[in-house]
């Protein structure tokens, strides 16, 4: 199933979900989602005093384990919903975060030694174009890290019957969560993620797969 990806729309979805958004993760994921997001980061394996940006940082999940993991590292959370953001700085009071669109960041080349990004490439229409920004901004050798729903089986559709009753006992607007499960469906799966990076310019470094494939991360080197 294919779904509207337009930004403007993308954006007013999780200006509106921003507040249930942690607690519709939590329950949807029995909260093993931090817990993965965790292991993820500390496959990165960040250095001290490197310069580190998290795209689609939401509510600012990633933007707190990088700082906890690397504490002398310079983070940066960047998205373009403003609600979200609001909630990533009460979550990270001393964190840096900016408005800013992943296909134009306000970033000069090789200016970053690692960017990380947690469902988020699946709400972009121009993946290719996302994807050579990262590339850009990224030094000589810097890492990219891709978390994300993985193969398309069915302990992943599961999803597709718990998120309506969870989003019916929140009394959230089910609507913007049939655009999050559809936007799963139509979302690339690990080994074709993997190629769309290399055609961009990227050299594979390794795949994790958590709870049977659900979840996936790729790590990619400039
Ligand atoms: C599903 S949330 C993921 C949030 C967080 N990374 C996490 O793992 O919990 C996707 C985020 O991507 C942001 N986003 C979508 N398209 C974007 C774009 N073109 N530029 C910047 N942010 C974008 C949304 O505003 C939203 O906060």
């Amino acid at each position: 199933m294919t779904c509207s990806k337009n930004p403007e729309e993308i954006k007013k979805i999780f200006n509106e979900i921003s507040e249930y958004y942690d607690k519709t993760n939590n329950f949807i994921s029995f909260f093993t989602h931090y817990i993965i997001k965790y292991l993820a980061v500390r496959e990165l394996n960040i250095k001290p005093h490197s310069m580190v940006l998290d795209i689609c940082c939401g509510t600012g999940d990633f933007t707190k384990i990088i700082k906890k993991l690397s504490p002398k590292s310079h983070v940066i959370g960047a998205d373009f919903a403003q609600n979200m953001l609001k909630l990533a700085k009460i979550k990270n009071p001393n964190g840096v975060f900016i408005l800013a669109d992943c296909l134009q960041l306000p970033f000069k080349d090789n200016e970053f030694n690692y960017v990380t990004s947690g469902f988020g490439l699946r709400n972009i229409n121009n993946r290719s174009r996302a994807i050579s920004e990262i590339y850009r901004i990224l030094n000589h050798s810097g890492k990219f890290m891709h978390l994300d729903f993985g193969k398309h089986n069915f302990i992943g559709n599961i999803f597709d019957f718990i998120v309506p009753v969870i989003t019916k006992i929140l009394k959230i607007n089910t609507e913007h969560y049939k655009y999050l499960l559809n936007s799963r469906q139509d979302f690339p799966e690990p080994e074709e993620l993997i190629n769309e990076f290399e055609n961009c310019g990227f050299k594979f470094i390794k795949r994790i797969d958590y709870l049977f494939g659900v979840i996936s991360v790729q790590i990619m080197q400039k």
